[in-house]
């Protein structure tokens, strides 16, 4: 018999057929966290459950699940929607999914550099809207990327993948991370031991970091006050490393040109001025969207799984 795993959200038909060789999926048709908790507690063959960033469960939610759950499987790189030690704390392990989307990822964030600095939403709109009248000597005059200067906050996977393209466009690589990288990772990208002395040398200031209780909120007014006039700023990691207000103002006064979003404090919500801003680029969380990516994701936690409940180590086990 197949360990039943239980997808408190569902993912879709590719990437269940992936899991479902392996595991006894087993679905609810409950879409709160509360109808799913309560589904769950009357199933007492669960070993593991599947979740999204769409379903946060904290050290309350953690408590209430079945003894029988061994493992919690997020369908994601982040895991800042679970309470890891207090999974930890009953036995359970947390898989997520490194690696294998940092390059989509990366992909991603040239997006919303080039689509942020060259107004393509502007440009989209005209085209799209039968506004275009015809070239024009000044018409949406945006931004170079070549040749400038980009601060990578956040030098893993991700941050370096960001990097060697960049290196592409003949930028210079300017990064700040908890740990500075050997030389060889480093690649002649220049180190930083602030934040702040980072973002005083970037054109581009891109956020890369993996989101956690200290990265809160850092990207603040004055930490926006030290990047140079006109710089632009690129967010792929989560929305609550910056503070909306003053990217807002900032955005609004020109000190910051334009914004490539992905992520937003409390989304889907995000802050209404976003929406109105022809300078903010914004994509709804796409960063790992790619159907390959996607089904890599769900092949990694597949394996990880196996590995757990047959007794073995996984490599990607966050706590
Ligand atoms: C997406 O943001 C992820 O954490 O995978
Ligand atoms: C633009 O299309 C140009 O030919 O300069």
């Amino acid at each position: 018999d197949k360990p039943v795993l239980f997808m408190a959200c569902p993912l879709f038909a590719q990437a269940h057929a992936l899991l479902s060789a392996h595991f006894t999926l087993r679905h609810t048709t409950e879409n709160t966290l509360a109808g799913t908790l309560a589904s769950l507690s009357a199933m007492a063959d669960v070993e593991a459950l599947l979740v999204t960033l769409a379903m946060p469960l904290d050290s309350q939610a953690i408590v209430r699940l079945p003894r029988s759950v061994k493992a919690i499987c997020t369908y994601s790189v982040g895991t800042n929607h679970l309470d890891l030690a207090a999974a930890k704390k009953r036995g359970i392990k947390v898989l997520y999914t490194p690696n294998v989307l940092s390059e989509s990822c990366a992909d991603a964030a040239l997006l919303l550099m080039l689509g942020a600095s060259r107004r393509a939403l502007e440009g989209l709109r005209l085209l799209k809207g039968g506004e275009w009248s015809g070239w024009a000597p000044d018409q949406l005059l945006g931004k170079d990327v070549w040749n400038q200067r980009l601060g990578i906050f956040g030098m893993g996977r991700i941050g370096q993948a960001i990097a060697r393209r960049a290196r592409g466009f003949d930028m210079e690589i300017h990064y700040h991370n908890r740990l500075r990288l050997p030389p060889a990772a480093e690649q002649k990208a220049i180190y930083h031991d602030s934040l702040a002395a980072l973002a005083a040398h970037s054109d581009y200031f891109c956020i890369a970091c993996p989101p956690t209780p200290e990265t809160l909120g850092l990207v603040d007014a004055a930490l926006l006050a030290r990047l140079p006039e006109g710089a632009v700023v690129v967010n792929i990691s989560r929305g609550d490393i910056v503070n909306d207000n003053a990217l807002i103002a900032a955005l609004n006064d020109g000190h910051v040109a334009a914004a490539g979003l992905d992520v937003y404090a409390g989304e889907p919500e995000i802050h209404p001025a976003y929406r109105q801003m022809d300078n903010v680029f914004g994509l709804p969380h796409l960063g790992s969207a790619t159907l390959a990516t996607r089904l890599r994701m769900a092949a990694l936690l597949r394996d990880g799984l196996s590995s757990i409940l047959a007794g073995k180590a996984a490599a990607n086990v966050a706590n």
